[in-house]
This record gives structure tokens, sequence and C-alpha cells, in this order.
């Protein structure tokens, strides 16, 4: 496939960045996207040029490091995909491809397409731990857990804190995310020793970090690659409510 592909460039969280159009052919449609990037980085270092930098890890789907938006969407058009699952097969022969950071205040760009997501772990980190005793495993079934309450409990835990819900949000809200963070504790008999201070601590770290607020738009549920629910606001709001 030939394609030409619209990258933002920025040196550092200073300057001004800007596109830079490329001409790439060779791409195989069996290729990731993150591949296709690789290729494009293989020729530019070939020419004596500068590469572009973007942020991976896992390649699986698992570490939340690849998000960048791809024609408008994070993580591309395709919905339920990270950026390194997106195949090169949903493309076109010849197509356009528009590839840009997160664009959200509170996560400044560090180069080209990474930015720095820090704040997602901020907010993490003030949720704390909880106090279950160390030792030998217990009993499983001593502690009993509805398995509707076990399954929302894991649906909420697989959120891989990727920021596309910020991105996806004309608020820059990260409550998708906060949301599924207490969510996963909320729902379990573990979680709840510590469950008033966890909320407050987390909201009020979103706050200190400059993100905003939900207003049911519901872009976050849309674009997240692990859709996570809408659903977990709401549960985040009900656990803040109750924490005062
Ligand atoms: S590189 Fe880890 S989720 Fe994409």
């Amino acid at each position: 496939m030939k394609l030409k592909l619209k990258i933002w460039r920025q040196k550092n969280a200073k300057s001004k960045g800007a596109f830079v159009s490329y001409d790439l052919d060779g791409v195989s449609p069996d290729m990731s996207f993150l591949e296709m990037l690789d290729l494009l980085n293989s020729r530019l270092i070939d020419d004596g040029k500068e590469p572009v930098a973007f942020d991976h890890d896992c390649r699986e789907g698992i570490c939340g490091s690849c998000g960048m938006y791809i024609n408008g969407y994070p993580h591309g058009p395709v919905p339920g995909l990270t950026t390194c699952h997106l195949s090169m097969r949903y493309f076109k022969e010849g197509e356009t491809i528009v590839i840009e950071p997160w664009r959200a205040r509170p996560f400044p760009v560090i180069k080209d397409l990474i930015v720095d997501r820090s704040a997602l772990d901020r907010i993490q980190v003030a949720g704390g731990f909880i106090s279950v005793t160390a030792g030998a495993a217990s009993e499983a079934n001593s502690i009993l857990v509805t398995k509707k309450n076990s399954d929302e409990a894991f649906d909420s835990a697989i959120c891989i804190g990727c920021g596309a819900c910020v991105a996806a949000c004309k608020n820059a809200s990260p409550m998708l995310f906060v949301s599924a963070k207490i969510s996963q504790y909320a729902l379990l008999p573990q979680g709840k020793p510590e469950a008033k201070e966890r909320v407050r601590a987390m909201i009020a770290e979103m706050d200190r970090n400059g993100f905003g607020n939900c207003s049911n738009t519901g872009a976050c549920e849309a674009q997240c690659p692990k859709q996570i629910k809408l659903l977990n606001i709401a549960r985040l709001n009900r656990e803040y409510f109750k924490a005062f």
C-alpha cells in the first residue's frame, strides 16, 4: 500500500508544532499501525532525518502507552482497539492518515506524538492502598462476592489508563478512568474500608491536575479501547456523594 501521512512534529513542550507530510510506500495490510510507523522511521533514519517519536511498550493492548489520534479518533477509527492492535488492513490504498498527539492541557506534549500522562498516575497514587491482610492465600469462598459484582469489578479493572477518555472528551475529563479505578474496589468487600478517603482523594487530585468534569456526552465510552462503560461514572458520583 501507498499512504500519505500527515504527522504532528514538535521538538518539545515549549516549541510550536506543525503537521509534516510524508509519502510512504511498501506498507503491508498485515502490519500493525505501529509497525507502519516503524517502517516510516527506518526510512527517515536511512535518509539521515529525525524519526517520529511515539510511545509504545507492550504492543499487546495492555500497557496503554500507544495513544494518539488517528484521523481524529483516539486510537483510530475502529472501536475497541488500541493503536498497537490497529491493523493497516483497515486503511485504503492511497489514503491520507492524520496522526496527532493527545490534545489536553493536563497532557503536555513531550515530543511529536508523545505526551506526559503522569497526571493519571498521580490520580491513581492518590487512591492509595486497600487494607488486605498479607500472608497465605485465604479461602476464596470465605468472602462472598456475587457473580454480577465480580464480573463488573473485572470489567472496570481492565482500564489500561491510556488517556483516550480524556482525549475524546470536550472537557478533557478523566472521569471514565477515575470511575473504573473506583468501581473495581467499590464493587468488592475488600474495597470498602478505605472507600470514602479513596474517592475524595482521587477527585481532589483530578481537579488539582486541571482536568475537567463529565457532562455526559459519552465520547469517552465510544472511544475507550477497552469499552469501559459510562455506568461507572454514575457509580463514581454515588460513591463521591456518600463520602461526605
Ligand atoms: S503498546 Fe501497550 S497498549 Fe499499545
